[in-house]
C-alpha cells in the first residue's frame, strides 16, 4: 500500500496525479489476494470488497454491486468473447453518436429491451382496479400549454380525422378527482409528433387539461395513426437482427398528476390499430385497448364543441372514452411493502 510520500514522489507518480493530489488524496489498499475464475475468489468478489471498503453511499454501492454481478454473470453464462464485447461497445458508441436532444438512442434501447416498462412496474405498482402504466416515450414535454376541458388539442389544418376524447380521473372508490392535471400528447393522422415537424417549438396535439370539479375532462383532437420508432440507428439494426419491427400501434399518451395520488404515465390504444401484440416498446396492455365509436350525427358534433370551421368535409367523428383510476401515494407504498414482504 502506497504511503503519502510515495504518492507525491516524482520518481513514482506523474505530473497529472501530483496535480490532483493538491485537491484530493485517494485512499490506497494493500493487494492481499489475487482473483481467478473458479478459485472461490473471483473478480466479482474482488470488486465487491473494493467498493464495500471505499464507497460511502449505500444506495450507490447497492446499484453498482447489482450491476457488476449482472454483467459478470452475463459474461460467464454466455461465455462472452472479446469480439462480441467489442461489437457491443461499438453498438453503444453508435448509440451515443446518433443521439441528439430530440432523439435519444439509449431511451429507445431501454424501451425496446423492456427495461423501461419493468422500471415503471417496479416504481409504480398498481393496486387492483387502477389504470396500468407504461413509459412516456421520447416525445414527453413536462409543461405543455394549459387547455381548458372542452378545448381543442389540435391546431387548424392538422392532418387526420377528427376525434373527441371524453374521460375522467377517479380514485379507487370511484370518486372523481377535481383539478387533476392531464398531460396529453399524441401523434397526428400522419403518425408524427409536433416536435418532429420543421419548427419543433410549436406545440400541437399536446396540452395539459385540468379536470372539472367531478373529475371529468374532454377535448377535441385528431385520431392518431401508427408510426415507427426511429429505426435508422443501432436500435433499428438490433430489432432487425431479432426479427422484430419498429412500428407502434396508434395511441394517445397521458401523464396524470394530482396531489396525494401516485402519478400515472400511460397510453391508450384503439382496438382497430395494427401492431398491438408486437409493440416494440412493450407498452400495450389489454386493459388499455379501447373500442372507439364513429359518430355520424352532425347534431352531436356541435354538442361535443366542434366549430363549423373544424367540420369542413367531415363525415364522422371518432369518439374515444376512458376513465382513469389513480391510487393514492399511500396505497402504492402499502402495495410495495406487501410485494417486498
Ligand atoms: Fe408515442
Amino acid at each position: 500500500m502506497a504511503s503519502l510520500s510515495q504518492m507525491k514522489n516524482p520518481l513514482l507518480v506523474g505530473t497529472a496525479i501530483r496535480a490532483q493530489l493538491e485537491h484530493e488524496i485517494p485512499r490506497d489498499l494493500p493487494l492481499e489476494k489475487d482473483f481467478k475464475e473458479g478459485s472461490g475468489y473471483t473478480i466479482t468478489d474482488h470488486i465487491d470488497e473494493l467498493h464495500e471498503t471505499l464507497c460511502k453511499n449505500p444506495r450507490t454501492l447497492e446499484l453498482i454491486k447489482g450491476l457488476t454481478h449482472a454483467l459478470h454473470g452475463f459474461a460467464r453464462q454466455t461465455k462472452l468473447t472479446h469480439a462480441e464485447w467489442a461489437a457491443t461497445i461499438d453498438f453503444l458508441t453508435r448509440a451515443g453518436k446518433i443521439s441528439t436532444p430530440a432523439r435519444n438512442e439509449f431511451v429507445l434501447l431501454s424501451d425496446t429491451l423492456g427495461l423501461s416498462v419493468l422500471i415503471d412496474e417496479l416504481e409504480h405498482p398498481k393496486p387492483e382496479g387502477c389504470t396500468e402504466g407504461c413509459e412516456p416515450g421520447p416525445f414527453f414535454i413536462a409543461e405543455p400549454p394549459i387547455i381548458k376541458s372542452g378545448g381543442s388539442l389540435s391546431a387548424p389544418g392538422t392532418t387526420g380525422e377528427r376525434m373527441w376524447f371524453s374521460g375522467s380521473v377517479r380514485d379507487t372508490e370511484g370518486s372523481g378527482i377535481p383539478d387533476a392535471r392531464v398531460n396529453v400528447w399524441q401523434a397526428d393522422g400522419d403518425g408524427l409528433y409536433d416536435v418532429q415537424y420543421s419548427d419543433p417549438n410549436i406545440a400541437n396535439d399536446r396540452g395539459c387539461i385540468p379536470t372539472e370539479h367531478d373529475g371529468t375532462f374532454n377535448y377535441r383532437g385528431i385520431l392518431p395513426t401508427a408510426y415507427p420508432i426511429p429505426s435508422d440507428g443501432p436500435v433499428g439494426d438490433l430489432l432487425k437482427m431479432l426479427g422484430r419491427h419498429p412500428h407502434r400501434s396508434s395511441h394517445l399518451h397521458f401523464h396524470i398528476t394530482a396531489p396525494g395520488y401516485d402519478s400515472l404515465t400511460s397510453a391508450l390504444y384503439p382496438s382497430h390499430s395494427p401492431f398491438l401484440g408486437t409493440d416494440p416498446v412493450f407498452a400495450t396492455r389489454k386493459s388499455l385497448i379501447c373500442e372507439l365509436v364513429e359518430e355520424k350525427d352532425s347534431k352531436k358534433w356541435k354538442e361535443m364543441g366542434f366549430e363549423e370551421s373544424e367540420l369542413q368535409g367531415v363525415s364522422r367523428i371518432w369518439v374515444w372514452k376512458f376513465d382513469f383510476v389513480l391510487p393514492t401515494v399511500k396505497q402504492v407504498e402499502d402495495l410495495k411493502k406487501s410485494i417486498q414482504a
